[in-house]
Order: structure tokens, then C-alpha cells, then sequence
């Protein structure tokens, strides 16, 4: 190739693959996937080498009956030393729930849009604040430790644009409490490249010791693009969904995650070390039509990874005999 340095190049850096298709994925999901199932998928998911699991949400069952059977899904998976095993929480409820069936992560919840937030928590941000702010106090002192995902940091589908001060203000005072990791969200695929380099390298130049994931949602098809701009910004950790499931049930047009299976095959192409076994991922994807009753998004399961080859056609021999016949 060229003598030009290749800046796209990974060099066997390390990148955290965080799959949260059993909570986002599921969630979205008009079928109720058996527990047993659910259990199965996690199991997939962290033989596989996810650095994290997202098993499932300790929210109101009304609010999202699919996820209705958090506590024994929770308690029924395999704990592999090397998957951390994250759920989500909107409130102290959901934070006594999620300690009681064994979390090692509470990955607390609220939007930096009041209206999102209004819409998903039925709650201001104010009140939510509040209530989370409770949580890590109550998590203070127990094995588990505190992200917080702070929903609509690229846009909100009902307010538009948040500035980046707003979404920083935010993180700052879950920083102030002490939480070991902030996930920025796109939770409607409103982010774009050049919006995700200069909020994350806003957000590692304040805080280089806080734990920060970015979470993409590839609603208009910028998901991997803004993968690898938040990887230039200095991001190493990424929230993604098995088969590219997923979407908030309260946020109007939202559609799935990036997907597990794409992202991987790609970063892992460019060089990068995802710790992730393609073949258990791969398989795992493939079990989701079945499972959920339709088509997945995912491109990966469409066609295979780059070099998964076809056979040559039927008449090859026949028309190279051809082709070589008129030389
Ligand atoms: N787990 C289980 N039940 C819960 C709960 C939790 N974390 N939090 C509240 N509830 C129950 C209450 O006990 C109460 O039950 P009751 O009617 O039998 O007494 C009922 O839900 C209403 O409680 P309230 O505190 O008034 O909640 P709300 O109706 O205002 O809803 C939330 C607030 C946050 C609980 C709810 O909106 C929610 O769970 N949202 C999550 C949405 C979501 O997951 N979106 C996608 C991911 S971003
Ligand atoms: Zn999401």
C-alpha cells in the first residue's frame, strides 16, 4: 500500500464491547422472550467475551412488561469473571430490586432532555436527579458500583438539539457523587461525527479518569461512523445490540443500536482488540429471528464477515474452458 501513515490503524488497542441487547434490544420487543431464553442469550453474550452485559431492567413492569422477569433472569445467568453484569435503574425501587438479585453494576438512568425525561420517567430532571443521587447513596459501601446513562446527549427527538454545556453539567454532578462511569447516549441516532469528537474529547479533557462509553443508536446510518470519531476523541468503551436491536419505547422514531456483530467486524479488521469471539457472536445473532419473530437489522447476519467466501458458480469451469478457448 502507501508510505502514508494509516491513522485508521488500531494497533491491537483495547475496545470495550458493552452489549446491551438483552435490555435495549428486548425492551423494544412486542413478543415476551421466554426467561429461559433470555438467560440462554446473556450466557451467549458473555461466553463470547463481552467486557459487559447489559442482563436486563429493574423499571416498572408496566411501564416495560418485556422485562417483566428481571430478578430471575438476573439470577439465572452464568457470572464469567470477565463480564461485568450491568442493569438498568431508574429509581431506588429499581436499585433495591437490582442489589437484591446480585448486580455488580446499577446503570442509573435520566435524560439531559425534560422532556424525554418527562415522557420516559415521568419525572422532571430535577426529581430524577434527586432520586438517583439517593441510589448512590444506597450503592455507597455495597460491592456494586454506579454508571449513569444520560439519555438524548445528541439531540432529543422532541426538543432538538441539548447543548453540549447542558449534557456537561449533567455529568458533572454525577461525577461530583462519585460514579465510576458516564455513558453518553444517542438515543434516537441524532449524533453525527464531528458533534461526537468534540463532545468526548470535551468530556475525557475534564474528567481522563472517569469511566466514559458512548451509546449509538443507528437510526439515519452514522452508528459506526460515530463509533470511530469517538474512538479518535479518545473513546474506548461502546454500548452496542446483538443483531442491532433496540430503541426506547418512549422516544418518538427510535430505532435500533449499533450492532454488535457489524461493530466488532469492523473494529477488529482496522486492528483493534475487542476481546470478542466472532463465531460465538455470530451464532448468537442467528438464534435472534427465531427467538423474537423477525428479521434482525444487522448487515453481518445478511451477509457473512468480509472473507465468509461463496462457492464459485455452478458453470465456472465451463466458461473458463470458454474464456481460455478464445485466447
Ligand atoms: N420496579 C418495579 N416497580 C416499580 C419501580 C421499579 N423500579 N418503580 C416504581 N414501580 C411501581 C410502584 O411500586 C408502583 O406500583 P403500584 O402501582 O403497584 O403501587 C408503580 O410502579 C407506580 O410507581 P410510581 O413511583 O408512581 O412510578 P411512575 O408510574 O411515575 O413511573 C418509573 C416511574 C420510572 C417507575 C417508570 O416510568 C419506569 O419504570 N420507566 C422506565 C422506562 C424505560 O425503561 N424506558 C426505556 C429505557 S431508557
Ligand atoms: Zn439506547
Amino acid at each position: 500500500m502507501s508510505g502514508t501513515p494509516n491513522v485508521w490503524n488500531g494497533a491491537g488497542k483495547r475496545i470495550y464491547i458493552q452489549e446491551v441487547g438483552p435490555r435495549d434490544g428486548l425492551q423494544m420487543e412486542k413478543v415476551f422472550v421466554p426467561t429461559a431464553q433470555k438467560i440462554a442469550m446473556v450466557d451467549a453474550l458473555s461466553a463470547a467475551g463481552m467486557a459487559k452485559v447489559e442482563v436486563t431492567a429493574f423499571v416498572s413492569p408496566t411501564a416495560i412488561p418485556a422485562l417483566a422477569d428481571a430478578e430471575q433472569v438476573l439470577r439465572g445467568i452464568a457470572r464469567p469473571a470477565g463480564t461485568v453484569m450491568t442493569c438498568l435503574v431508574p429509581n431506588v425501587k429499581g436499585a433495591e430490586r437490582a442489589m437484591g438479585a446480585g448486580a455488580d453494576e446499577l446503570n442509573l438512568v435520566m435524560s439531559v432532555s425534560e422532556t424525554h425525561n418527562l415522557a420516559n420517567l415521568r419525572m422532571t430532571r430535577a426529581q430524577s436527579f434527586k432520586g438517583l443521587a439517593e441510589v448512590i447513596a444506597l450503592v455507597r459501601g455495597s460491592p456494586a458500583v454506579v454508571n449513569v446513562s444520560l439519555s438524548c446527549c445528541f439531540g432529543c427527538p422532541m426538543e432538538g438539539d441539548v447543548p453540549a454545556e447542558v449534557v456537561l453539567d449533567w455529568a458533572a454532578r454525577f461525577v461530583d457523587l462519585g460514579v465510576n462511569g458516564i455513558t453518553l447516549c444517542d438515543t434516537t441516532g441524532m449524533a453525527y461525527p464531528s458533534q461526537v469528537a468534540t463532545l468526548t474529547a470535551a468530556f475525557r479533557a475534564r474528567w481522563p479518569d472517569t469511566e466514559v462509553t458512548l451509546h449509538f443508536h443507528n437510526t439515519r446510518g452514522m452508528g459506526l461512523a460515530n463509533v470511530l470519531a469517538a474512538i479518535d476523541a479518545g473513546a474506548d468503551r461502546f454500548d452496542a445490540s446483538l443483531g442491532g436491536l433496540g430503541g426506547c419505547p418512549y422516544a418518538p422514531g427510535a430505532t435500533g443500536n449499533v450492532c454488535t456483530e457489524e461493530v466488532v467486524h469492523a473494529l477488529e479488521l482496522m486492528g483493534y482488540a475487542t476481546g470478542v469471539n466472532q463465531d460465538l457472536l455470530l451464532a448468537a445473532a442467528g438464534r435472534l429471528p427465531a427467538l423474537i419473530g423477525h428479521d434482525v437489522p444487522s448487515q453481518i447476519v445478511k451477509a457473512g464477515r468480509r472473507l465468509d467466501l461463496h462457492p464459485v458458480p455452478a458453470d465456472f469451469e465451463a466458461t473458463r474452458s470458454r474464456a481460455l478457448a478464445r485466447a
